[in-house]
């Protein structure tokens, strides 16, 4: 196919649509990353990737444990790399389920991402690219801490 990022995956919503992200290979980033998964009790592999500020890619898969409620998502390993290599802020999260397609971040992980990448973030979704403020509208996050001081 010789369209763009856009053409390639479908429909974007507003500012979006203007990112230069090779969301092709976040992708296969997150794609790599769902096949180191420890998905033994679930059998839902989980990849995630995204690129950070400064240009450097962080990824993480899905960690299950024999007590369930412990296991960690995929993008708890992310966002723990990011952290661990010096930081910055998420411009652009590509999660993949066992199929390699988008998939939604639970609840719990639009938090994470919030924290760490802001309204600004883009996320690849079914729907195509979406704006982390339009999958977690009015967020809790660290602006909300600050008023009360
Ligand atoms: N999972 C993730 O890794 N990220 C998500 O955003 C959704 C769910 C994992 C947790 C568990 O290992 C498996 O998918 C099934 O819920």
């Amino acid at each position: 196919m010789s369209g763009g990022p856009e053409q390639a995956h479908g429909s974007s919503a507003g500012e979006a649509a203007a990112d230069d992200t090779d969301w092709d290979g976040l992708q296969r980033e997150a794609i790599a990353a769902m096949r180191r998964a420890y998905a033994p009790y679930s059998h839902f592999p989980v990849g995630v990737a995204g690129l950070v500020d400064d240009g450097r890619t962080v990824s993480g898969c899905n960690v299950e444990n024999a007590a369930y409620g412990v296991g960690l998502c995929a993008e708890c390993g992310m966002v723990s790399e990011l952290v661990r290599t010096g930081g910055g802020r998420l411009t652009s999260v590509y999660c993949v389920g066992g199929d390699g397609e988008a998939l939604m971040p639970c609840g719990r992980c639009r938090q994470l991402l919030w924290e760490h990448g802001g309204p600004d973030c883009r996320l690849m979704t079914p729907e195509g690219v979406l704006r982390m403020d339009e999958v977690l509208p009015q967020a809790f996050g660290p602006d909300n801490l600050e008023e009360s001081r």
